[in-house]
């Protein structure tokens, strides 16, 4: 393997960000064939012997990424400290250390994007790298133009207001209705809180589009790998994406 950048090393390894690793550089904690590196420097992950904090830095996995169609009642999480569920036990075929980007609520089905790729996985996951995410919602109560609007222009919350969405108003049966919602915003139990606000609890909520990903043929409970291209448009996507672009129609 050619020689990289030292902060590409630790950031394909999983380790940190690009930035992250560069700070880590500068304050010594990285060193090359023992000796404390400086910033700019390279290293051959094969030939050379790369620490962080005295622990060797090891050559990166073989990227992988994974689309989950999580089922309610699992964490989000590695590993839980009640004894839960987590969605890391759905991917029985997956030896790679993958850790879900963003998470869902206990209760929130649907699309989650799991990947070993930490760089992509932080990049996607930052508040400014907008990335629309679609949920059907199943809310409380019959639901009013007005809430709609409300909805899509930004509801207040206790911490600010939501930023504009795009949503559709679904069936409705009088005591419950359904909604097409569409987020940049990856703020905690957003969409529940929300919908709470307008005063319609959600009883049901399911991730249905993230980014251009969407899978309709995907069972609850399975996951599949994501194509080559997928992947490369992922990598494409940047800040510049706004609500309500690149989904196709989704029934609700
Ligand atoms: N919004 C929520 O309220 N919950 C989720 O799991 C995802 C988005």
């Amino acid at each position: 393997m050619a020689k990289q950048r030292l902060q590409k090393i630790i950031a394909a390894a999983g380790l940190a960000s690009r930035r992250k690793a560069e700070s880590w550089i500068e304050s010594g904690r990285v060193t090359v064939n023992g000796r404390v590196a400086t910033i700019g420097e390279s290293a051959d992950v094969e030939t050379d012997t790369i620490t962080v904090d005295g622990r060797p830095v090891g050559r990166p996995e073989q990227k992988v990424y994974i689309l989950l169609n999580k089922p309610s009642g699992y964490v989000t999480s590695l590993s839980d400290p009640e004894g839960r569920a987590v969605v890391t036990e759905l991917l029985s075929d997956v030896t790679e250390r993958v850790v879900p980007v963003g998470r869902l609520d206990l209760t929130t089905e649907g699309l989650l994007l799991m990947t070993n790729d930490g760089e992509l996985a932080q990049q996607l996951a930052h508040p400014s790298f907008h990335v629309d995410k679609t949920y059907l919602v199943r809310v409380r109560g019959e639901v009013t133009p007005t809430t709609i609007k409300s909805l899509e222009q930004g509801v207040m919350l206790e911490d600010g207001p939501t930023a504009p969405a795009v949503v559709e108003a679904g069936r409705s049966s009088g005591s419950h209705s359904w909604l097409k919602i569409t987020i940049h915003e990856g703020r905690n139990r957003q969409v529940r809180r929300m919908c709470e606000a307008l005063g319609y609890p959600v009883s049901r909520l399911r991730r249905i589009g993230y980014a251009f990903l969407t899978d309709d043929k995907l069972d609850v409970g399975r996951y599949r790998h994501l194509t080559l291209r997928e992947v490369e448009r992922l990598k494409k996507l940047n800040e510049k994406h706004k609500p309500g672009r690149g989904r196709g129609k989704a029934k609700c």
